[in-house]
């Protein structure tokens, strides 16, 4: 049977684009932390909508289940398939243009990656107001796939709030969503916005119509050593009243700062070590940073001697401040395989939670088979959205018991299992911590009408039962 749908997909999309090597199919099967790994029958690369079109025709014709993949950095195992499921990898899908200065949009085809959007977009001025560390790598699809969120969302919001409209396309091939060249448009239910975050199991987006802000020519960033959480959510509360324009406000945890210096080899930004740290950005270079140190005097921040600041307002220093954050996850990576959970909790509720989780990671009973050492967490993320990052270093990969506990314990401090990166498969046996049943049957209804067999994507529901991948 896979010989013979290779054979005819290699008709739609050059034999070059079906792959079929083991050793080539192994970078589309294994996730980007390196814990998840799956199987498949083959990877397809088609070039445009009518080739995405007819190949998953061809699959649904041969009756197998299609995996949608975008630059394969999702986080939670979305885009691992299962032996005998085709990939349908989306890299090939580059095309940008045209540009609307005045409805201040711009069309990417699903494969485009962030930073080639951005390169796009910057002669004109513009750029699109979603920002992450992963930006060489993940595509616009899959971005809306998993409504990714990233440092701006503080101000502009995640993926949803720019996504306008997609093309899409069914599980067989047939238009699902037409994409609507404007701005506002309320002809009934938004189909886009349902296939915003829905990680691949709706449809499959080959288009999108983003919404594009001016770019700002120049950014002012501080980065204060504090305290303690507590210490950086007070400093947060201050300054989002103090300074309307902010543009990010990260948190950085002492273990954090210390594995990005060990990664690599920069030094340290600041005289001491604090617990946490705050990265703050304001647009504007001098201008902003004079609006910041300004709103940080008049808190009394910068008059405290237990806070100590490094600030920044020319391209090289930003860059270098945002290094200590930007770099985190690649740092964590560096030193094995860490378990990775994007929790939010209510602003009230942060510091507490990162004190008992902490506790509960540090306590837990099992270590790393490997390394013989015991789990070490580290604590990050958007504080400006309440959304904690929690990596775990030097536990058991397959201890899947330690992200219960952390996932539970969460629910229980009023929180979400995930703010930004999607249940993937790595969460959705845990729906219900955060969803009533009858939103998940409602879920379920909405899976079954627009992909009733159940062929497309393994994320999200536990359409046939969660099961860990790899
Ligand atoms: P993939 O990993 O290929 O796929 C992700 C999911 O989307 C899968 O379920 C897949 O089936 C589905 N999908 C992909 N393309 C399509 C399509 N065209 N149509 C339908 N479904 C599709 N996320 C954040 O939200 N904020 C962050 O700050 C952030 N930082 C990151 C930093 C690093 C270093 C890394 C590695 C990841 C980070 N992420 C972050 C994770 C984030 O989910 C991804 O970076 C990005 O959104 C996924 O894009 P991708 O193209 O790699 O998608
Ligand atoms: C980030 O904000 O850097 C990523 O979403 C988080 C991660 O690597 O866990
Ligand atoms: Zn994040």
């Amino acid at each position: 049977m896979t010989q013979a749908l290779a054979e005819r997909l290699a008709g739609v999309v050059g034999p070059d684009h079906v792959l079929v090597d083991p050793a080539v199919v192994e970078g589309y099967v294994r996730d980007w932390t390196g814990r998840w790994r799956g199987d498949c029958a083959l990877v397809v690369r088609p070039a445009d909508e009518g080739q995405t079109a007819a190949v998953l025709a061809e699959v649904a014709a041969a009756g197998l289940r299609v995996v949608v993949q975008g630059g394969n950095t999702g986080l939670v195992a979305g885009g691992v398939p299962e032996a005998g499921d085709v990939l349908l990898s989306t890299t090939r899908l580059t095309r940008i243009g045209p540009v609307n200065p005045v409805a201040g949009t711009v069309v990417a085809e699903a494969g485009v990656t962030l930073a080639a959007l951005q390169d796009f977009l910057r002669p004109h001025g513009l750029e699109l107001p979603v920002d992450l560390a992963a930006r060489e790598s993940c595509t616009v699809g899959g971005m809306a796939a998993t409504n990714a969120g990233g440092i701006r969302v503080l101000q502009q919001g995640m993926m949803r709030s720019q996504v306008l409209s997609v093309d899409a396309l069914t599980v067989d091939g047939r238009p699902l969503v037409r994409m609507h060249p404007l701005v506002k448009d309320n002809t009934g239910y938004s189909l886009s916005a349902l296939l915003v975050g829905s990680e691949g199991t709706l449809g499959v987006i080959t288009r999108l119509l983003l919404r594009v802000v001016a770019r700002s020519a120049s950014r002012a960033v501080v980065l204060l050593g504090l305290p303690g959480v507590q210490a950086a959510v007070d400093v947060l509360a201050e300054m989002r009243v103090r300074v309307p324009q902010l543009r990010a406000a990260e948190l950085v945890d002492d273990a954090c700062l210390r594995l990005v210096l060990a990664a690599t080899g920069e030094p340290d930004p600041l005289p001491r070590r604090h617990p946490a740290h705050l990265v703050l950005e304001l647009a504007d270079g001098p201008a902003g940073l004079d609006r910041l140190l300004t709103a940080l005097a008049g808190a009394g921040v910068t008059d405290d001697p237990l806070i100590d600041l490094a600030a920044a307002d020319d391209a090289a220093g930003v860059r270098r401040l945002w290094g200590y954050r930007d770099r985190i996850t690649e740092s964590v990576s560096a030193f094995g395989v860490p378990h990775k959970f994007d929790l939010s909790v209510p602003a009230a509720r942060t510091a507490e939670f990162v004190e008992r989780c902490g506790a509960l990671v540090r306590e837990w009973p099992t270590r790393d088979p490997l390394s013989g050492r015991s789990p070490r967490p580290f604590f990050f993320g958007h504080l400006g959205d309440g959304n904690v990052h929690v990596n775990i270093l030097d536990a058991d990969p397959r201890d899947d018991a330690l992200d219960d506990a952390v996932l539970t314990l969460a629910a229980q401090h009023d929180g979400s299992i995930s703010a930004e990166h999607g249940i993937g498969r790595a969460k959705a046996h845990l729906l219900r911590l955060n969803r009533t049943g009858d939103e998940v049957a409602a879920m379920l209804a909405v899976k079954r009408a627009l992909d009733p067999d159940g062929r497309l994507g393994r994320a999200l529901l536990p359409f046939d039962g969660a099961r860990r991948p790899g």
